[in-house]
Protein backbone atom coordinates (compact mmCIF):
# COMPACT_ATOMS: atom_id res chain seq x y z
CA UNK A 1 0.00 0.00 0.00
CA UNK A 2 1.85 3.23 -1.15
CA UNK A 3 0.51 6.05 -0.20
CA UNK A 4 1.70 9.19 1.19
CA UNK A 5 -0.88 10.15 3.23
CA UNK A 6 -0.69 7.63 6.40
CA UNK A 7 -4.49 8.11 7.47
CA UNK A 8 -5.13 6.82 3.88
CA UNK A 9 -2.94 3.71 3.90
CA UNK A 10 -4.45 2.28 7.35
CA UNK A 11 -8.02 2.78 6.54
CA UNK A 12 -6.88 0.42 3.52
CA UNK A 13 -4.28 -2.03 5.34
CA UNK A 14 -7.31 -2.08 8.16
CA UNK A 15 -9.62 -3.65 5.47
CA UNK A 16 -7.50 -5.61 3.46
CA UNK A 17 -5.93 -7.48 6.29
CA UNK A 18 -9.42 -7.92 7.84
CA UNK A 19 -9.84 -9.69 4.66
CA UNK A 20 -6.92 -12.05 6.04
CA UNK A 21 -4.24 -10.32 3.85
CA UNK A 22 -0.48 -9.37 4.81
CA UNK A 23 0.04 -6.03 3.91
CA UNK A 24 3.11 -3.19 3.97
CA UNK A 25 3.25 0.00 3.68
CA UNK A 26 5.09 2.84 2.09
CA UNK A 27 4.95 6.38 2.48
CA UNK A 28 6.61 7.20 -0.72
CA UNK A 29 7.70 5.41 -4.46
CA UNK A 30 11.60 5.44 -3.43
CA UNK A 31 10.34 2.99 0.02
CA UNK A 32 8.48 0.84 -1.96
CA UNK A 33 10.67 -0.20 -4.65
CA UNK A 34 13.18 -0.20 -1.52
CA UNK A 35 10.54 -2.48 0.37
CA UNK A 36 9.93 -4.92 -2.74
CA UNK A 37 13.37 -4.55 -3.70
CA UNK A 38 14.35 -7.16 -0.34
CA UNK A 39 10.63 -9.06 -0.63
CA UNK A 40 8.52 -8.87 -4.21
CA UNK A 41 4.54 -8.53 -3.76
CA UNK A 42 2.17 -9.69 -5.52
CA UNK A 43 0.04 -6.96 -5.32
CA UNK A 44 0.71 -2.79 -5.19
CA UNK A 45 -1.82 -0.34 -4.21
CA UNK A 46 -0.78 3.14 -5.69
CA UNK A 47 -1.87 6.37 -4.74
CA UNK A 48 -0.95 8.81 -7.80
CA UNK A 49 -0.43 11.92 -6.97
CA UNK A 50 2.66 11.87 -4.78
CA UNK A 51 5.26 14.46 -3.73
CA UNK A 52 9.34 12.75 -5.15
CA UNK A 53 8.07 9.77 -7.21
CA UNK A 54 4.54 10.05 -8.76
CA UNK A 55 2.41 6.87 -9.11
CA UNK A 56 2.97 6.47 -12.97
CA UNK A 57 6.38 6.73 -12.15
CA UNK A 58 6.17 4.18 -9.69
CA UNK A 59 3.66 1.97 -11.86
CA UNK A 60 6.92 1.98 -15.08
CA UNK A 61 9.56 1.22 -12.15
CA UNK A 62 7.97 -2.15 -10.78
CA UNK A 63 6.58 -3.32 -13.80
CA UNK A 64 9.77 -3.48 -15.73
CA UNK A 65 11.81 -4.90 -12.76
CA UNK A 66 8.68 -7.35 -11.53
CA UNK A 67 6.66 -7.87 -14.17
CA UNK A 68 4.44 -10.45 -12.71
CA UNK A 69 3.02 -7.73 -9.86
CA UNK A 70 -0.58 -6.54 -9.96
CA UNK A 71 -0.93 -2.73 -9.56
CA UNK A 72 -3.97 -0.88 -8.83
CA UNK A 73 -3.83 2.61 -9.17
CA UNK A 74 -5.58 4.91 -6.55
CA UNK A 75 -6.58 8.54 -8.54
CA UNK A 76 -9.16 11.21 -7.74
CA UNK A 77 -12.23 11.30 -9.73
CA UNK A 78 -10.52 14.45 -11.74
CA UNK A 79 -7.97 12.27 -12.90
CA UNK A 80 -9.46 9.52 -14.74
CA UNK A 81 -7.29 10.06 -17.67
CA UNK A 82 -4.20 9.15 -15.69
CA UNK A 83 -5.70 6.01 -14.62
CA UNK A 84 -6.56 5.27 -18.25
CA UNK A 85 -2.94 6.13 -18.87
CA UNK A 86 -2.30 4.18 -15.99
CA UNK A 87 -3.79 0.58 -17.14
CA UNK A 88 -2.45 1.46 -21.02
CA UNK A 89 1.33 0.77 -19.33
CA UNK A 90 0.13 -2.44 -17.24
CA UNK A 91 -1.67 -1.28 -14.54
CA UNK A 92 -4.65 -4.10 -13.47
CA UNK A 93 -7.10 -1.66 -12.16
CA UNK A 94 -7.97 1.66 -10.90
CA UNK A 95 -9.92 2.88 -8.38
CA UNK A 96 -11.40 6.28 -7.78
CA UNK A 97 -11.39 8.32 -4.61
CA UNK A 98 -13.97 8.49 -2.51
CA UNK A 99 -13.51 4.58 -2.65
CA UNK A 100 -15.62 2.47 -0.91
CA UNK A 101 -14.44 -0.27 0.84
CA UNK A 102 -16.48 -2.75 -0.71
CA UNK A 103 -15.45 -1.95 -4.04
CA UNK A 104 -11.77 -1.81 -3.41
CA UNK A 105 -11.99 -4.79 -1.83
CA UNK A 106 -13.96 -6.71 -5.13
CA UNK A 107 -10.85 -4.75 -6.95
CA UNK A 108 -8.76 -6.38 -5.04
CA UNK A 109 -10.18 -9.60 -5.62
CA UNK A 110 -10.18 -9.53 -9.15
CA UNK A 111 -6.75 -8.18 -9.58
CA UNK A 112 -5.22 -11.04 -8.26
CA UNK A 113 -7.41 -13.67 -9.80
CA UNK A 114 -5.92 -11.96 -12.94
CA UNK A 115 -2.73 -12.26 -12.48
CA UNK A 116 -2.68 -15.62 -11.07
CA UNK A 117 -4.81 -16.53 -14.43
CA UNK A 118 -2.17 -14.48 -16.51
CA UNK A 119 0.67 -16.85 -14.54
CA UNK A 120 -1.22 -20.01 -14.74
CA UNK A 121 -1.85 -19.53 -18.61
CA UNK A 122 1.99 -18.44 -18.98
CA UNK A 123 3.17 -21.46 -17.49
CA UNK A 124 1.00 -23.45 -19.46
CA UNK A 125 2.11 -22.31 -22.43
CA UNK A 126 5.57 -23.00 -21.44
CA UNK A 127 4.64 -26.65 -20.90
CA UNK A 128 2.39 -27.14 -23.78
CA UNK A 129 5.77 -25.54 -25.73
CA UNK A 130 7.86 -27.89 -24.27
CA UNK A 131 5.44 -30.84 -25.12
CA UNK A 132 5.48 -29.74 -28.46
CA UNK A 133 9.08 -29.35 -28.84
CA UNK A 134 9.62 -33.12 -27.21
CA UNK A 135 7.25 -34.58 -29.52
CA UNK A 136 8.65 -33.07 -32.71
CA UNK A 137 12.09 -34.34 -31.76
CA UNK A 138 10.24 -38.02 -31.01
CA UNK A 139 8.98 -37.47 -34.47
CA UNK A 140 12.07 -36.88 -36.16
CA UNK A 141 13.92 -39.99 -34.25
CA UNK A 142 10.80 -42.08 -35.66
CA UNK A 143 10.98 -41.03 -39.35
CA UNK A 144 15.20 -41.15 -38.74
CA UNK A 145 14.34 -44.58 -37.56
CA UNK A 146 12.17 -45.29 -40.53
CA UNK A 147 14.89 -44.01 -42.87
CA UNK A 148 17.68 -46.26 -40.85
CA UNK A 149 15.16 -49.51 -41.88
CA UNK A 150 14.98 -48.27 -44.96
CA UNK A 151 18.67 -47.89 -45.54
CA UNK A 152 19.15 -51.89 -44.48
CA UNK A 153 16.25 -53.17 -46.38
CA UNK A 154 17.72 -51.73 -49.33
CA UNK A 155 21.09 -52.76 -48.86
CA UNK A 156 19.80 -56.36 -47.45
CA UNK A 157 17.99 -56.72 -51.32
CA UNK A 158 21.44 -56.36 -53.00
CA UNK A 159 24.37 -58.44 -52.37
CA UNK A 160 26.94 -56.27 -52.95
CA UNK A 161 25.65 -53.57 -50.54
CA UNK A 162 24.19 -56.11 -48.05
CA UNK A 163 25.33 -54.83 -44.00
CA UNK A 164 27.50 -51.91 -45.44
CA UNK A 165 26.20 -49.16 -43.23
CA UNK A 166 26.29 -51.04 -40.12
CA UNK A 167 29.90 -51.89 -40.85
CA UNK A 168 30.62 -48.41 -41.90
CA UNK A 169 29.24 -47.48 -38.65
CA UNK A 170 30.50 -50.02 -36.56
CA UNK A 171 34.25 -49.06 -37.96
CA UNK A 172 33.93 -45.47 -37.50
CA UNK A 173 32.86 -46.33 -33.96
CA UNK A 174 35.64 -47.91 -33.57
CA UNK A 175 37.85 -44.88 -34.72
CA UNK A 176 36.09 -42.27 -32.80
CA UNK A 177 36.60 -44.33 -29.78
CA UNK A 178 39.90 -45.12 -30.65
CA UNK A 179 40.65 -41.34 -30.62
CA UNK A 180 38.48 -40.24 -27.57
CA UNK A 181 35.99 -37.73 -29.12
CA UNK A 182 33.23 -36.58 -26.93
CA UNK A 183 30.58 -38.96 -26.67
CA UNK A 184 28.19 -36.17 -28.48
CA UNK A 185 30.69 -36.63 -30.93
CA UNK A 186 30.97 -40.13 -31.38
CA UNK A 187 26.56 -40.22 -31.49
CA UNK A 188 26.87 -37.79 -34.07
CA UNK A 189 28.87 -39.62 -36.19
CA UNK A 190 27.45 -43.08 -35.14
CA UNK A 191 24.33 -41.19 -36.73
CA UNK A 192 25.88 -40.33 -40.23
CA UNK A 193 27.51 -43.06 -40.97
CA UNK A 194 24.44 -45.40 -40.81
CA UNK A 195 22.91 -43.27 -43.06
CA UNK A 196 25.31 -42.02 -44.73
CA UNK A 197 24.65 -43.85 -48.31
CA UNK A 198 20.53 -42.67 -47.69
CA UNK A 199 20.56 -41.04 -51.36
CA UNK A 200 21.44 -44.06 -53.31
CA UNK A 201 17.82 -44.82 -53.01
CA UNK A 202 17.66 -41.68 -55.81
CA UNK A 203 19.62 -43.45 -57.67
CA UNK A 204 18.57 -45.54 -60.93
CA UNK A 205 19.35 -48.94 -59.77
CA UNK A 206 20.54 -49.79 -63.25
CA UNK A 207 23.49 -47.83 -63.14
CA UNK A 208 23.69 -49.14 -59.42
CA UNK A 209 24.06 -52.77 -60.25
CA UNK A 210 25.87 -52.36 -63.38
CA UNK A 211 28.30 -54.95 -63.96
CA UNK A 212 31.49 -53.42 -65.93
CA UNK A 213 33.13 -50.25 -66.21
CA UNK A 214 30.75 -46.70 -65.75
CA UNK A 215 30.70 -44.13 -68.29
CA UNK A 216 31.35 -40.88 -67.25
CA UNK A 217 27.55 -39.95 -67.32
CA UNK A 218 26.92 -43.01 -64.99
CA UNK A 219 29.47 -42.26 -62.87
CA UNK A 220 28.10 -38.86 -62.13
CA UNK A 221 24.84 -40.12 -61.43
CA UNK A 222 25.60 -42.73 -58.70
CA UNK A 223 28.28 -39.41 -57.56
CA UNK A 224 24.60 -37.18 -56.69
CA UNK A 225 23.57 -39.06 -53.83
CA UNK A 226 25.38 -37.79 -50.96
CA UNK A 227 23.27 -34.54 -52.43
CA UNK A 228 20.20 -36.47 -52.45
CA UNK A 229 21.26 -37.99 -49.02
CA UNK A 230 21.12 -34.75 -47.89
CA UNK A 231 18.06 -33.13 -49.13
CA UNK A 232 16.20 -36.28 -47.52
CA UNK A 233 17.60 -36.00 -43.95
CA UNK A 234 17.89 -32.18 -43.67
CA UNK A 235 14.60 -31.61 -42.73
CA UNK A 236 14.77 -34.08 -39.72
CA UNK A 237 18.57 -33.39 -39.02
CA UNK A 238 18.29 -29.64 -37.92
CA UNK A 239 19.59 -30.50 -34.62
CA UNK A 240 22.12 -32.71 -35.98
CA UNK A 241 24.58 -30.65 -38.43
CA UNK A 242 27.34 -32.98 -37.79
CA UNK A 243 26.05 -36.10 -39.14
CA UNK A 244 24.22 -33.93 -42.58
CA UNK A 245 27.30 -33.05 -43.67
CA UNK A 246 28.61 -36.77 -42.88
CA UNK A 247 25.90 -37.70 -45.46
CA UNK A 248 26.37 -34.96 -48.05
CA UNK A 249 30.20 -35.00 -48.01
CA UNK A 250 31.63 -38.50 -46.89
CA UNK A 251 33.10 -38.80 -50.51
CA UNK A 252 34.87 -35.80 -50.54
CA UNK A 253 38.71 -36.10 -50.32
CA UNK A 254 41.65 -34.06 -49.05
CA UNK A 255 42.91 -33.45 -52.01
CA UNK A 256 39.85 -31.52 -53.02
CA UNK A 257 39.17 -33.73 -55.81
CA UNK A 258 36.22 -35.79 -54.49
CA UNK A 259 32.14 -35.11 -54.23
CA UNK A 260 29.93 -32.91 -54.40
CA UNK A 261 32.10 -29.91 -53.06
CA UNK A 262 35.25 -30.50 -53.80
CA UNK A 263 36.24 -29.41 -50.34
CA UNK A 264 39.55 -29.64 -49.50
CA UNK A 265 41.73 -30.70 -46.21
CA UNK A 266 40.26 -28.70 -43.38
CA UNK A 267 37.33 -27.56 -45.03
CA UNK A 268 35.90 -31.27 -44.32
CA UNK A 269 34.74 -31.40 -41.17
CA UNK A 270 36.96 -34.17 -39.42
CA UNK A 271 33.56 -36.12 -38.50
CA UNK A 272 33.17 -36.50 -42.09
CA UNK A 273 37.32 -37.93 -42.50
CA UNK A 274 36.50 -40.68 -39.84
CA UNK A 275 33.33 -41.87 -41.98
CA UNK A 276 35.54 -41.48 -45.05
CA UNK A 277 37.68 -43.75 -44.06
CA UNK A 278 35.59 -46.16 -42.86
CA UNK A 279 33.47 -46.13 -45.75
CA UNK A 280 36.04 -46.40 -48.22
CA UNK A 281 38.00 -49.94 -46.18
CA UNK A 282 34.50 -51.35 -45.92
CA UNK A 283 33.90 -50.40 -49.45
CA UNK A 284 37.00 -52.02 -50.98
CA UNK A 285 36.88 -54.75 -48.78
CA UNK A 286 33.24 -55.61 -50.66
CA UNK A 287 32.70 -57.48 -53.71
CA UNK A 288 31.32 -55.25 -56.46
CA UNK A 289 29.33 -55.91 -59.65
CA UNK A 290 32.76 -55.02 -61.63
CA UNK A 291 35.13 -55.88 -59.46
CA UNK A 292 35.92 -58.87 -56.64
CA UNK A 293 36.95 -57.49 -53.01
CA UNK A 294 39.85 -56.45 -52.47
CA UNK A 295 41.72 -58.57 -49.30
CA UNK A 296 42.32 -56.82 -46.09
CA UNK A 297 45.54 -56.52 -46.54
CA UNK A 298 45.45 -54.67 -50.01
CA UNK A 299 42.27 -52.40 -48.35
CA UNK A 300 44.36 -51.42 -45.31
CA UNK A 301 48.00 -50.51 -47.50
CA UNK A 302 45.70 -48.50 -49.84
CA UNK A 303 44.17 -46.20 -47.00
CA UNK A 304 47.84 -45.92 -45.91
CA UNK A 305 49.41 -44.81 -49.19
CA UNK A 306 46.31 -42.36 -49.92
CA UNK A 307 47.08 -40.74 -46.45
CA UNK A 308 47.18 -37.01 -47.13
CA UNK A 309 45.52 -37.32 -50.33
CA UNK A 310 41.94 -38.65 -50.15
CA UNK A 311 42.09 -39.96 -46.45
CA UNK A 312 43.34 -38.58 -43.27
CA UNK A 313 46.52 -40.01 -41.83
CA UNK A 314 45.03 -39.30 -38.07
CA UNK A 315 41.65 -41.32 -39.11
CA UNK A 316 43.67 -43.83 -40.92
CA UNK A 317 45.55 -44.22 -37.55
CA UNK A 318 43.27 -44.47 -35.69
CA UNK A 319 41.39 -47.27 -37.52
CA UNK A 320 44.82 -49.37 -37.94
CA UNK A 321 44.71 -48.95 -33.94
CA UNK A 322 40.95 -49.84 -33.47
CA UNK A 323 41.40 -52.95 -35.22
CA UNK A 324 44.87 -54.48 -34.77
CA UNK A 325 43.20 -57.84 -35.52
CA UNK A 326 43.00 -57.55 -39.26
CA UNK A 327 42.20 -61.64 -39.61
CA UNK A 328 38.84 -60.73 -37.93
CA UNK A 329 37.83 -58.05 -40.36
CA UNK A 330 35.68 -57.37 -41.99
CA UNK A 331 33.23 -56.84 -38.69
CA UNK A 332 29.85 -58.30 -39.14
CA UNK A 333 27.90 -58.33 -36.02
CA UNK A 334 25.91 -55.51 -35.70
CA UNK A 335 26.79 -53.50 -32.45
CA UNK A 336 23.71 -52.69 -30.42
CA UNK A 337 23.94 -48.97 -30.94
CA UNK A 338 20.49 -46.41 -30.22
CA UNK A 339 19.79 -43.74 -33.52
CA UNK A 340 19.35 -40.97 -31.47
CA UNK A 341 19.07 -36.96 -32.24
CA UNK A 342 21.09 -34.40 -29.77
CA UNK A 343 18.66 -33.26 -27.15
CA UNK A 344 17.02 -30.34 -28.36
CA UNK A 345 17.30 -27.50 -25.95
CA UNK A 346 14.26 -25.72 -24.76
CA UNK A 347 14.61 -22.20 -25.55
CA UNK A 348 13.33 -19.97 -22.60
CA UNK A 349 10.45 -18.33 -23.63
CA UNK A 350 9.68 -14.71 -23.87
CA UNK A 351 6.23 -14.03 -21.69
FE1 LIG B 1 28.53 -43.24 -50.50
Amino acid sequence: MVDDEPRLRRVLVRLLEGEGFTCSEAGSGTEALEMMHHEPVPLVISDLRMPQMDGVTLLREILARWPDTAVIVVTAVAEVESAVACLQLGALDYVAKPFHLDEVRARVMQALDKRRLILENRMYQHQLEERVQEQAHRIEELSLERLQALVHFLEEKDPYTRGHSVRVANYSLGIARQLQLDQEVIDLIALGAELHDIGKIGVSEAVLHKAGKLSDTEYRHIMEHPVIGARILEPLMRDAPGALAIVRSHHERLDGKGFPDGLRGDAIPFEVRVVTVADSFDAMTSVRPYRPALSVQRATQELEDMQGVQFDPRAVAAFLAAFPDRAALPVTAPEARPLHLPARPVEARRT
